[in-house]
């Protein structure tokens, strides 16, 4: 009975304090594979539409695809999951010089000048690894866990890029929840009930999630925290040292971590990327395991037979590590088999850490750039007030049941 237990008390402790807190909880769609994203809905205007946003901790600004009165919808997706949000054009009144807009200018970088024949919008434009978004400002009013409504401010998106070749999308934009000032949790912290600026996600490796935003009180007992590094544009708990089957990498290199959950897979620098597959190879030089090139991954595995999930062949590869250091100390971040793989739909595994030199931005960055996979399963905070990192192992896909039995205020 006590084994039986366990888990569940496991999951109580560190949900209870989560308890009568005032934040806002927002369930979670969608996967590592096939989709791609987690995703939150957003219930934007009056009366309010529901709107599905990716929820990246790599960016600031909230926006979505938007039907502008002036400029239309460019490059916005034929079929969206939801109509495009149609502002009128009183939600786009944001002066240039307004302090919102900025607090925008600053948060996201490389925003032109505001145009002088229209001092009364205020225009941005955002860069991603893949595409990019421009439109103007706007705000709204959006519901906040069916009760409470807040005004908050995001990009009416009325012009899109993005590769040719990308898949239809099934977000209808972003939720930027980096660390700046107009990021989206910065501005729910002027809501009445929340007072601080705490993000909690939650990914479940079964699909679907949570994403809490306010001043939950982070759990307790089992976290691994680190402190936030103020000097970077992104989350990082410190500089990392990567370790496979508990063996440092040849020549021990260290990057910065980030956490980022806007991207799908973990992206490491070449010298890493290059001695992970090699041990992995050599790993499964003895197994009846045989490479295949994937058609949007470069390095997948046929079995025998087609794996059915990733359990099927997660035996098979040893796990990875980080060593992660910073002002307080070290921690370390495992990284199982089923952290940095996953199992596509013809019954091929695939690694799910790419080569971050292979893509012109993050070539520059030189990251460990620690996607949506590798935080499947933990429960991390980025706790913006107290400037630290948390991580936990969790059951994500137990959270939501487990919660709607005790006490919250959620
Ligand atoms: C987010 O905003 C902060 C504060 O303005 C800024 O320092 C940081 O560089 C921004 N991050 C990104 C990814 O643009």
């Amino acid at each position: 009975m006590a084994a039986m237990w366990s888990p569940i008390i496991g999951l109580l402790l560190l949900l209870l304090p989560l308890g009568p807190s005032s934040a806002i909880k927002f369930p979670l769609e969608g996967n590592v594979y096939p989709v791609g994203h987690f995703y939150a809905t957003l219930n934007i205007g009056e009366p309010a539409k529901p709107y599905f946003l990716d929820v990246d901790t790599g960016s600031n600004l909230t926006w979505l695809e938007c039907h502008h009165p002036v400029h239309g919808c460019k490059g916005c997706h034929p079929r969206p999951p939801h109509p495009y949000y149609t502002p009128a054009d009183g939600n786009l009144k944001v002066v240039c010089g307004s302090p919102l807009c900025v607090a925008v200018r600053r948060d996201v970088p490389g925003i032109p000048e505001c145009s002088r024949n229209d001092p009364h919008r205020c225009h941005y434009e955002i860069q991603y690894v893949t595409g990019k978004s421009e439109g103007d400002l706007a705000t709204d009013i959006i519901s906040v866990n069916g009760r409470d409504k807040k005004r908050i401010a995001f990009g009416c998106g009325y012009k899109q890029e993005e590769p040719a070749d990308s898949p239809p999308s099934p977000v209808d934009g972003i939720l930027g929840l980096g660390m700046g000032k107009a990021g989206f949790a910065a501005q729910l912290k002027g809501h009445k009930m929340i007072k601080e600026n705490v993000i909690g996600h939650c990914l479940s490796s079964k699909g679907k999630g949570v994403l809490y935003v306010g001043d939950f009180n982070p759990p307790t007992r089992g976290v691994t925290w680190a402190p936030m590094r103020e000097s970077l544009f992104y989350y990082s708990p410190g500089l990392a040292e990567v370790f496979i089957d508990k063996q440092p990498i040849r020549g021990n290199p260290t990057f910065e971590a980030v956490f980022d959950s806007g991207s799908t897979y973990t992206h490491v620098p070449a010298q890493i990327y290059n001695e992970i597959v090699s041990k992995v190879r050599g790993t499964l030089s003895e197994s009846s395991l045989e490479e295949v090139k994937g058609r949007a991954l470069p390095l997948c595995w046929k079995g025998k037979k087609p794996f059915g999930s990733v359990n099927d062949v997660k035996n098979q590869f040893k796990a990875l590590s980080l060593k992660i250091t910073h002002a307080r100390g070290t921690n370390n971040l495992d990284i199982p088999p089923q952290n940095y793989l996953f199992v596509k739909e013809d019954g091929e595994t695939c690694l799910a850490i790419l080569d971050a030199s292979l893509d012109p931005v993050l070539k520059e960055l030189n990251f460990i750039l620690i996607g949506a996979v590798t935080m499947q399963d933990l429960f991390v905070i980025y706790d913006n007030e107290k400037k630290q990192l948390g991580w936990v192992r969790a059951q994500c896909d137990r959270v939501q049941e487990l919660e709607s039995v005790i006490d919250s205020r959620l």
